[in-house]
């Protein structure tokens, strides 16, 4: 049997296995006060009941000297699943006063401009993954700029602490400005060469990520499906169906086809690992569609509404079965937390008179987003055999949090709480692979060079 690496002793919430319902989830929730984790490298080998585990941990193999990582007083949750978040806009988040195409065109172009000096790209490669780590997000889904070095540098700051990671560089050759456009020819090659350099290396995985379809021409396109066809593992990832004037012009340039959807769709663009941020303003068809391609959804709340590009329909997704995760779209989106991120998704729901659990919350955020990913063989909850990506939250940090836990009785309340007034402060530690890779009071989070 395996050598125990590490222990972990506290309180454990999860959700143990996918749901077709958020009424299923209540069922499905995995408590444990006072609960071990026990660890082998980067697995989890076991997670119960602190007595059982104490005795357990005596008769097992273990490293010399091994110290129980005690975090009584604290919450551990699976670590977060960001399904969609942009890392060369960190540096503009929060850009005033556009709606989605002058937003692209003022703020997000030249921004992503400075991305083709290799340097640049390492430096914000650190600072974004640490912004990930800090907020307790252990996996994401993320899109580098047009340039090559853009996804080398990210992979590589990734690799570094063997973080499970899902990128891909911009594939774009129309409407935007020149530095940031390529051929096709180019883009397919750029592409294949990072698939050959990143792709199932280490816990590197590769997503094809053409911006969207106002900036891709057919041949662009046509490339995307060959490099599908050729890696057929890799993931898809794009834009689809975000704002209403991007909507008309997709109908003005593509005439010939049905809906938004279609364009990538007669690419040969959807399916599994094909993953859509936003899919705001979709017709029966296209719900359809996704439904029977088995294609994935990364729902953006805080985007939607700071952007202005309208509610997402979460029930929908339900009733089709669509596979959904959450995505905070950083620079449009306004946080690179979780917790925040599932508030906003609560108050869109609100606004279409449909509420938003925090265990349907919380299980977006990780199993959910997991599946979504195709990736809750390996994380998003804390089965054995899974990897031990997690996060360590402390509920009550601020003067409010404390007043207001005092007040606050179930385990659904708890965490409702915590989705509602949390932030990055009640991220106490995060593990990544097995091992600690930030703790709030040991690491300031500033930029470091
Ligand atoms: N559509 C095309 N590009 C982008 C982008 O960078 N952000 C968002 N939110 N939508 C897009
Ligand atoms: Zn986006």
């Amino acid at each position: 049997s395996q050598v125990i690496t590490r222990a972990v002793r506290g309180n454990f919430f999860d959700i143990r296995q996918p749901v077709t319902g958020p009424e299923e989830l209540e069922a499905s929730v995995r408590y444990i006060e006072d609960g071990l984790m026990l660890l082998s490298g980067g697995h989890i080998v076991w997670l119960g009941e602190w007595l059982e585990g104490e005795a357990k941990l005596a008769s097992v193999r273990k490293t010399a000297g091994l110290e129980i990582d005690d975090y009584r007083d604290k919450l551990i949750v699976p670590g977060f699943v960001d399904t969609h978040i942009h890392y060369p806009q960190t540096e503009m988040i929060g850009a005033y006063g556009e709606q989605l195409l002058e937003w692209l065109t003022r703020y997000t172009f030249p921004t992503e401009q400075q991305y083709h000096c290799a340097d640049y790209a390492r430096r914000m490669s650190k600072f974004f993954i640490n912004q990930l780590l800090l907020n307790g997000t252990t996996t994401a889904l993320v899109f580098g700029t047009v340039h090559p070095q853009s996804v080398d540098a990210l992979f590589k700051e990734a690799s570094d602490i063997n973080m499970r990671l899902v990128a891909g560089k911009v594939m774009m050759d129309k409407n935007a400005p020149d530095a940031l456009l390529e051929t096709p020819e180019q883009s397919e090659a750029d592409t294949r060469a990072l698939i050959t350099r990143w792709h199932n290396r280490q816990r590197l995985s590769y997503a094809l990520t053409p911006r969207f379809a106002p900036t891709s021409s057919p041949e662009l396109l046509q490339k995307v499906r060959l490099l599908k066809q050729e890696f057929p593992d890799v993931y898809m990832h794009t834009h689809l169906s975000e704002n209403v004037a991007e909507l008309s012009w997709v109908k003005e340039m593509h005439p010939e086809h049905q809906h938004y959807l279609d364009v990538y769709h007669q690419h040969g663009l959807t399916g599994e690992r094909c993953v859509f941020a936003h899919c705001l303003h979709l017709d029966d068809s296209e719900w359809e569609c996704l439904s029977e391609t088995d294609s994935t959804i990364a729902f953006c709340p805080t985007s939607n509404l700071f952007l202005g590009s309208g509610l997402f329909n979460l029930q929908k997704t339900w009733q089709k079965q669509i596979r959904v995760g959450m995505g905070t779209d950083v620079g449009a989106g306004t946080t690179f937390n979780m917790l925040q991120t599932l508030l906003e998704a609560y108050k869109v729901g609100q606004l279409q008179r449909y509420r938003l659990s925090a265990f349907e919350a919380f299980y977006h955020a990780t199993l959910g987003g997991a599946r979504a990913l195709h990736l809750d063989d390996k994380i998003g909850n804390f089965d054995a055999g899974k990897e031990a990506d997690f996060v360590v939250l402390e509920p009550g940090v601020s003067a409010l949090q404390k007043l207001r836990a005092t007040n606050s009785k179930t385990l659904a309340e708890k965490l409702f709480v915590l989705m509602t007034l949390g932030d990055d402060r009640n991220v106490y530690c995060t593990y990544i692979d097995g091992e600690l890779a930030y703790a709030r009071d040991e690491m300031s989070g500033d930029f470091c060079a």
